[in-house]
């Protein structure tokens, strides 16, 4: 049985007292679901992961990383690394999320090396996979997810694999206000499920989480979170909003 997980990630907004208040926020509002088995966590941008993982010390919230760099030290200026991440109280990194791969370029081989150097230095990865709008109008979802999946595991045998999490993210749902529809959901993570089972074996594809991620919203949470194979969500906007966070939080248990 997996268990339900639901992450927000808040891109490059907020500041240094918003941050915070709005974990605490979301920590008082996770109260009402006390005794749920759920993880949640949130994704700040990296100047405010301490002061943010300070603040749900306390909580059962997780904190992680928008990004994290291939290796763990040394000469690589303006990168952070997956130990340091680590070391101020990250348990997660997102490796590929759209935006990087799309805006700042980049691919697969950097996000699989992503993937290893998050794990190696203690961190559960989030692999993000999905098709841009042009990609799902000429019918190429399935090879471009499998392309995505295939390099961004290369090389990681079992053990590795078992500390990831898959977030199919469509981009033309992401930020857009057009939601995939449970069907098509369904669909790309059952065809993520069913490669995974390829590449590793059954019991290994049925332990990985799959989160979906496009314009996850409270009214659309619980349907989505419905869906057989879909384990939990990636929210990107709603995610600002401490009281439509927690609501979706509440349609995924
Ligand atoms: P939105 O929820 O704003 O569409 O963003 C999704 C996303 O990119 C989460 O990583």
């Amino acid at each position: 049985m997996r268990k339900p997980f639901v992450a927000g990630n808040w891109k490059m907004n907020t500041d240094s007292h918003s941050s915070v208040s709005l974990a605490r926020d979301v920590a008082a509002g996770m109260s009402e679901i006390a005794g749920h088995k759920i993880d949640v966590a949130v994704i700040p941008p990296f100047v405010y992961l301490q002061s943010v993982a300070r603040t749900l010390s306390a909580s059962s919230i997780a904190v992680g990383a928008q990004d994290v760099y291939t290796e763990q030290q040394g000469a690589f200026t303006g990168e952070i690394s997956g130990s340091m991440l680590k070391d101020i109280g990250c348990t997660y990194a997102l490796c590929g999320h759209s935006e990087r791969r799309h805006v700042i370029g980049e691919t697969d081989e950097l996000i699989n090396k992503k993937v290893s150097a998050a794990i190696s230095g203690g961190l559960l990865p989030i692999l993000c996979v999905g098709e841009l709008l042009e990609q799902r109008k000429t019918e190429v979802t399935k090879e471009v997810v499998t392309r995505q999946i295939r390099a961004g595991l290369a090389g990681l045998g079992d053990e590795k694999v078992s500390a990831v999490t898959v977030a199919y993210e469509p981009v033309w749902a992401i930020g857009t206000g057009l939601t995939a529809t449970t069907k098509q959901a369904q669909e790309a993570h059952r065809l993520i499920r069913k490669l995974l089972s390829e590449m590793y074996d059954e019991q290994l594809a049925d332990d990985i989480r799959i989160l979906y991620g496009g314009s996850v919203k409270p009214d659309n949470a619980a349907e989505l979170m419905g869906q057989q194979d879909v384990d939990g969500l990636l929210v990107g906007g709603a995610s600002l909003d401490a009281d439509d966070f927690v609501a979706i939080v509440k349609g995924a248990v």
